[in-house]
């Protein structure tokens, strides 16, 4: 099973550049349009700093959020401080969510932000909505959402020996991140990618940290989600193109679900 936490998990360094670089709010806006004036209970599994559940949470709902990257959820508690929420609003679970057993009786499960893409295969993709089933109450909803990559592979993630930088900035306290992926091997018709990631931080003390390894990923097609939902007993509710709620199409740019766990 895999686990590209690595990537996310130098101190809390990572996490500070993911923050500065990915900070919209729109599919946030686009799961509160769903939730009513009711307080439920919603579990995020990779749910690094909490873009997605902190703002949730100081709605008054009630987050439990997994993550295996330490710096991740480190950065996430620190968010927490000065909120006035404490662990009774928001539980932060440092767990792999693949191999390890997911909290139950939940109203909503968020696969967010692209988390399909941390992921090897359409296996562990789909074992994820196995486990939202099982971590949801009747009737409770699901929200997946992802890039909307149809076809042939990427063409950048066909180019070999190609280095791409990723999370890379200056932190406050002024070390440098820069994360790199590089393609080593790739399969067009069973749409799969290996890559050789790099995470490295120059403190400002000069002590140079440097994480290395392998990372296969699966781009998931909506098919795919489509058919996994409907495999493990959810009716699909909504299936939007964009965060502005629009219905999904050929070409969207992304493939977003709303679904409702039958009994
Ligand atoms: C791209 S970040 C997304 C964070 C958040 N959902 C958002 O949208 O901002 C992906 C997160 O998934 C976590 N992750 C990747 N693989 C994981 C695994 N197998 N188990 C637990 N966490 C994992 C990483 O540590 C990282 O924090």
């Amino acid at each position: 099973m895999s686990d590209s936490s690595k990537m996310y998990d130098v101190e809390t360094y990572i996490a500070e550049i993911y923050d500065e670089i990915e900070n919209y709010i729109d599919d946030v806006l686009l799961i509160k349009k769903h939730l009513g004036n009711k307080k439920i209970s919603i579990l995020e599994p990779f749910c690094g700093t909490g873009r997605i559940t902190l703002p949730l949470a100081k709605d008054g709902h009630k987050i439990v959020g997994i993550d295996n990257a330490k710096g991740m959820l480190d950065l996430y508690k620190r968010k927490l401080k000065g909120t006035g929420l404490t662990s009774e609003n928001v539980k932060l679970l440092k767990k792999n969510v693949l191999t390890e057993n997911w909290p139950t009786g939940f109203d909503l499960i968020i696969l967010g932000g692209n988390c399909f893409y941390e992921l090897a295969s359409k296996k562990e993709q789909e074992l994820c909505i196995k486990k939202a089933y099982k971590s949801l109450k009747i009737g409770g909803y699901i929200y997946v959402d992802n890039d909307h990559m149809e076809g042939d592979l990427d063409s950048n993630w066909q180019e070999k020996e190609v280095v791409r930088k990723s999370l890379c900035g200056t932190t406050k306290d002024g070390s440098i991140v820069e994360t790199t992926r590089k393609t080593i091997w790739y399969d067009i018709k069973q749409r799969l990618a290996k890559f050789e990631r790099r995470a490295k931080v120059v403190k400002k003390t000069g002590e140079i940290i440097e994480n290395k390894f392998i990372q296969q990923k699966h781009p998931v097609s909506a098919y795919e989600v489509q058919s996994w939902l409907e495999k493990h007993s959810f009716k699909i509710k909504n299936k939007y193109g964009n965060w502005n709620g629009e219905t999904y199409i050929k070409d969207s740019p992304r493939a977003i679900f709303w679904a409702q766990k039958k009994g």
